[in-house]
């Protein structure tokens, strides 16, 4: 069970709601790319306003920006979180005291200011004078393995508990691992055996078959009896190995019609090349047409299913994550100081 209070356990009618989500996305020539982390957050929002929330004031960050860089300027995130909500979504870039009219503010990108990433409590202090807030929601699932001012410093001046989204990763990611129904195949895929030792590591000891994908195959030293590697592969004009080929491709297939539960990080070839995409398709299809409890975790693995079931709806996963790095950390059981910082449930 999720142990953090959520937004169901607190009032929120009325209340000026500081909502910290991971508006993290893509964006090229001033066009998202992939809104998926917008659209898992309507929910709360939703959720908010429904129950009288007298304003809703979003907060998030984009990318990396070493100081107020225009390409990282959250504005083309609240146009489109305007459209998806079907309302007015005030932006504003500056420090200035927000009005009280508008039902939705969105600020601009956290990371502007320093204090954001240093984990400041003057930063935190600044954003809650500045905005009014009663309350603070925190749905940034993304971000919980930062410990920013954001994520950590504002909890210890506001009442704060977790949004929906944020639970629901959550809960399903620790369920899933602590009671999994059997067989449970993990695939990995993935270029570095470095970046993925751990997990694999994890896996050979929790799941029932662990099937790397990508070029991880190829230096890995097959060390735990259950961990199988790619037989073949397609190779490139250059001669380098791009995607696994139509015998490894299978065997994955054959391992997860058996199984009861599939957790799976990292697409296996280069799917960015159409031609080295065609192994990851017929897996994720597979995993998406049958009935198993499916996670799907990591950015490049998310954004790929997400892809294949705009052109086909009929694939279903139990979860697929907006999370990146945070839910590696999560699967491995590392601390998590943005989960942790929030206060438990009453007993
Ligand atoms: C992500 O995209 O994984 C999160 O938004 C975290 O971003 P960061 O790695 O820049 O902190």
């Amino acid at each position: 069970m999720f142990k953090k209070r959520t937004v169901r356990d607190i009032a929120v009618k009325n209340k000026v709601v500081l909502l910290r989500t991971d508006y993290n996305v893509p964006i090229q020539r001033g066009r998202i790319t992939d809104d998926y982390r917008v659209t898992a957050s309507l929910p709360t929002i939703e959720y908010l306003l429904e129950h009288g929330a007298k304003q809703v004031v979003i907060i998030s960050h984009l990318g990396r920006p070493t100081g107020k860089e225009r390409d990282f300027s959250l504005e083309p995130v609240a146009k489109r979180l305007e459209k998806l909500l079907r309302m007015p979504v005030y932006f504003q870039t500056s420090g200035k005291t927000i009005p009280s009219e508008p039902k939705i503010v969105m600020l601009e990108n956290l990371r502007f200011d320093k204090g954001e990433e240093a984990g400041s409590a003057s930063f935190a202090k600044k954003l809650i004078a500045q905005t009014k807030a009663e309350l603070f929601v925190q749905d940034a699932f993304g971000l919980v393995h930062r410990a920013h001012a954001s994520m950590v410093a504002i909890t210890k001046l506001l009442p704060s508990v977790a949004g929906l989204l944020l639970e629901k990763e959550v809960d399903s990611v620790t369920k899933t691992m602590a009671r999994p129904k059997r067989p449970l195949i993990a695939i990995i895929g993935g270029v570095k055996v470095e970046d993925k030792q751990p997990l694999i590591d994890l896996f050979a000891k929790t799941a029932d078959t662990v099937a790397l994908g990508g070029r991880l195959g190829i230096n890995f030293n097959n060390t735990a009896g259950n961990v199988i590697v790619p037989l073949d592969y397609v190779y490139g004009k250059d001669g380098e190995p791009y995607d696994i080929g139509a015998i490894s491709t299978a065997t994955i297939v054959d391992l997860v019609k058996q199984a009861k539960t599939v957790i799976w990080n990292g697409v296996v070839g280069k799917v960015e090349e159409r031609e080295f995409a065609e192994a990851s398709k017929v897996i994720a299809e597979e995993i998406g047409l049958s009935d198993v409890t499916s996670l799907i975790l990591g950015g490049d693995t998310s954004s790929f299913v997400l892809d294949l079931k705009t052109h086909d709806p009929e694939l279903e996963y139990t979860l697929v994550s907006t999370g990146g790095g945070s839910a590696l950390e999560l699967i491995l059981g590392k601390k998590l100081p943005g989960l942790d910082a929030l206060p438990n449930k009453a007993k």
